[in-house]
């Protein structure tokens, strides 16, 4: 086990910045996801700490030790790809082993190092075939079981779930996260899936074109993200926006269309900023078609239905408020008309406010 720092960080490509200052802390055990969309430097920010890449400038420590100079091998890190990267003409068994082998460990080592990594992964029975000859969850397995059985201080996996259907993802999910677990062993994680992201990390980094926009647990990055970047890629169905202007001294929202009074804390939120332009977050769940208990004061609208998601559980109902494209939430025997008009019930306190212009979280205390 050991921590993983980034100071500084910086990586161009040629005359391209890719990634301008990244300063990163992983708690040595932890579970960390880097997440952002496709092309944000996810895995260049992993392929530094591994040392497939240089960095250009800054600082990279893993345990105690500076590696900005050490190679690769010599980091006691092990990365598992999207690609699986296995060799075709090895058996599952050689493939597992090849890294412990070329370091001349002790056979009786290797072996027992290879059988405990596949009975921990359920791929004992495949040890003698080669990749070709298995599925792609399969394949993946092999991959980790590459990882393990080098015992590293760290874990790096890039998208290493991509390739799989949809089922064998959410298996694989729960597995690489048991898997953790018991090693305790830190890992770094990289996903452009926020669903992952939330269900598999301690904690969540952000990043989007190279710059990190907010690191923090599943739950604060979905109570209170950061700026409008996290709030859109956090949560599905997204999060809905309503424009609006603060009034009132801060007591409340306006629009041309609508109007409501703001909880405590968000007044608190917004004191000062009368005349203000903000956007107004909301999330579907707490945009509904019933008036549920306990959640506090809450506003109705008016809202135009175009299409119904049943989900069972639930049903997510698309459709315009004041001219906004919105998602809400319905419960499922009460399900409104598609084309009608029905009231929705605005959750107040679990709004959230964001500055039109600079995109940032408007919370209280600041
Ligand atoms: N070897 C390379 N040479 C030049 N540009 C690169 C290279 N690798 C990645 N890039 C660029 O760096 C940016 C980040 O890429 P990458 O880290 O692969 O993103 P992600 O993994 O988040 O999808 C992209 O704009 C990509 O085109
Ligand atoms: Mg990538």
């Amino acid at each position: 086990m050991a921590q993983v720092v980034l100071q500084g960080v910086k990586k161009c490509y040629d005359d391209v910045e890719v990634i301008e200052r990244l300063d990163l802390e992983i708690r040595e055990g932890e579970f960390m996801v880097l997440v952002g969309p496709s092309g944000c430097g996810k895995s260049t920010a992993l392929r530094m700490i591994a040392g497939l890449e240089e960095i250009t400038a800054g600082e990279i420590v893993i345990g105690d030790r500076v590696v900005n100079e050490l190679h690769p091998k010599d980091r006691d890190i092990a990365m598992v790809f999207q690609s699986y990267a296995l060799y075709p003409h090895m058996t599952v068994r050689e493939n597992m082993d090849f890294g412990l082998r070329i370091q001349k460990m002790d056979r009786a080592e290797i072996d027992r190092r290879v059988n405990d990594a596949a009975r921990i992964l359920g791929i004992e029975e495949y040890l003698d075939r080669r990749p070709r000859q298995l599925s792609g969850g399969q394949r993946q397995r092999v991959a980790v079981g590459r990882a393990i059985v080098r015992q590293p201080s760290v874990f790096l996996f890039d998208e290493p779930l991509s390739n799989l259907d949809a089922k064998l993802r959410v298996q694989m999910r729960a597995e690489i996260t048991g898997l953790q677990r018991r090693l305790g062993t830190t890992t770094v994680y990289v996903t452009h899936d926020q669903v992952e992201a939330m269900t598999m990390g301690h904690r969540i980094a952000v990043l989007k074109d190279g710059d990190l926009q907010q690191v923090g647990t599943p739950l604060e990055l979905y109570e209170s993200p950061a700026n409008l970047f996290v709030a859109r890629f956090i949560g599905t169905p997204p999060m809905n926006f309503l424009p609006g202007r603060v009034a009132g001294d801060g007591a409340q929202i306006v629009s041309e269309d609508y109007g409501f009074d703001l909880p405590a804390p968000l007044r608190a939120a917004v004191r000062g900023r009368d005349g203000a332009e903000v956007l107004v977050g909301v999330r579907p769940e707490n945009l509904r078609g019933d008036r549920r208990e306990g959640v506090g004061a809450t506003t109705t609208l008016r809202f135009q239905v175009t299409l119904l998601e049943t989900l069972g559980h639930e049903v997510q109902a698309h459709g315009r408020l004041a001219g906004h494209e919105l998602v809400a939430k319905f419960q499922p025997h009460n399900t409104p008309e598609i084309d009608s008009e029905v009231e929705l019930h605005l959750e107040l306190d679990h709004l959230h406010l964001f500055d039109a212009a600079t995109e940032l979280r408007l919370s209280e205390g600041e």
